[in-house]
């Protein structure tokens, strides 16, 4: 019998490449959701035709997403390709009743998003955004420990993105620095992620001043035959171009809530490398967790027995769908595990009909928040975020 969840895919690059294998795994680990089939990739690239059929396993291969987006069989469609296509795919998508897994930022800016969500909506499929870091299990534990008030008052909320993808001032100028491509720099790269997270745990921020800067002004063209579909992790041969869009983003923030905090971005900078995570203070304990090290959980809470101090909590079977990957605390699940419990929500969405989040209102929301960081860099005053 043909599945409900018949795949078309738009871009076969990094994302392209983890979201089908996210759904090829899905039955692994989610034995109750329907085995997703392949239908039809497309990739502005020629050359990416072999990975999308033998490596990948969709049936058909297009250098036209139109395809895609028309063809009969296809019930869903992962938008992996470069920002500047989230608008164009995403709306023609809902319009044509697929339901979207789309990437972040989902468009280049705040009005992008908006349309990509409103034709969502207006058309009534069930929608995913690729903020990942959500479906971390330390990351749905902390969030149950802040609701259930173990922290107290929030006082202080910092959240943090800091990368070296971009610190080899060697390294290709690919679509993310080109601003017509990417939009934003590191504003829609890693700080909607942040966003995201600290909303999701800490609720909405309120209002903000940000600054930011670039780092490398120049970086060398791809190397002759790279084409555009060049990795942002290569290095570039040719001319030296200029960055168009920012490195690096610090903002100062309120929440509703009356903490105040922090919200740090970067993309060139020498050290860390994948450095995503959070600090959370409140009046009663604290709460602190990296990526880089996904598994661990720090933990403040004050004994009345006296011998305060932070504890790691390890992920376990209690934590999120941890037991869905893992069978015992100490053994560590990995990035692609995230991928994998994005696409149970989407797959599950379309069973059932639910919105799981994170869906495209949740992306909506988050670049409003960092159109405000947008118009406080242009101001150099603090902005409410509406
Ligand atoms: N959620 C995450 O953690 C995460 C991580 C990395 C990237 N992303 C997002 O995923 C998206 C893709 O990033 P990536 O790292 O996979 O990029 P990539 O450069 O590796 O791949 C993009 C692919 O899209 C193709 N493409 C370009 N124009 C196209 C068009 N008109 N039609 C069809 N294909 C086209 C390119 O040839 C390339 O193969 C971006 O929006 C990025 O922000 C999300």
């Amino acid at each position: 019998m043909s599945s409900p969840v018949r795949m078309g895919l738009v871009g076969v690059g990094w994302m392209g490449h983890l979201h089908t294998r996210a759904l090829r795994r899905l039955r692994d680990h989610y034995p109750d959701l329907p085995e997703p089939q392949f239908v039809i990739a497309a990739d502005s690239l020629a050359g990416q035709e072999a990975e999308a059929r033998s490596r990948l396993g969709y049936e058909q291969f297009s250098t036209d997403w139109r395809e895609v987006v028309s063809h009969p069989d296809v019930t869903a469609i992962s938008v992996t390709a470069p920002n500047q296509m989230h608008a164009e795919v995403c709306i023609a998508a809902a319009r044509a009743g697929k339901h979207i897994w789309g990437e972040k930022p989902l468009g280049r800016d705040a009005h992008e998003t908006a349309a990509i969500a409103a034709a969502a909506r207006k058309h009534d499929v069930r929608t995913i955004v690729g903020f990942n870091y959500r479906h971390v299990p330390l990351v749905q534990h902390a969030r149950s420990l802040i609701e259930a008030g173990e922290l107290g008052r929030l006082t202080r909320v910092r959240g943090t993105f800091l990368a070296d993808y971009a610190a080899d001032a060697a390294g290709a100028f690919s679509w993310r620095f080109e601003r017509a491509k990417a939009g934003s720099g590191v504003l829609g790269d890693l700080m909607c992620h942040v966003v995201d997270l600290l909303e999701h745990l800490a609720g909405p921020v309120h209002s903000l001043v940000a600054q930011d800067s670039i780092t490398h002004t120049h970086r060398p063209l791809p190397t002759a035959g790279a084409g555009t579909g060049a990795s942002h992790f290569a290095a570039g041969g040719g001319d030296l171009v200029p960055v168009e869009n920012e490195d690096h983003v610090n903002c100062l923030a309120r929440f509703d809530n009356g903490a105040t905090g922090s919200l740090e971005v970067g993309r060139a900078l020498v050290g860390p490398h994948v450095s995503m995570g959070f600090e959370i203070h409140g009046t009663a304990g604290a709460l602190a967790w990296n990526f880089e090290r996904m598994n661990e959980l720090r933990f403040y809470t004050r004994h009345p027995s006296g011998g305060d101090g932070f504890s790691t909590v390890f992920a376990a079977a209690a934590h999120g769908d941890f037991s869905r990957f893992q069978p015992g605390t100490g053994i560590p699940m990995g990035y692609d595990d995230l991928k994998v419990i994005e696409a149970s929500r989407l797959v599950g969405s379309i069973v059932d009909g639910h919105p799981y989040g994170p869906t495209f209102d949740d992306a909506e929301r988050a670049t409003a928040v960092v159109a405000g960081m947008e118009a406080s860099m242009r101001s150099g005053a603090w902005e409410h975020v509406l």
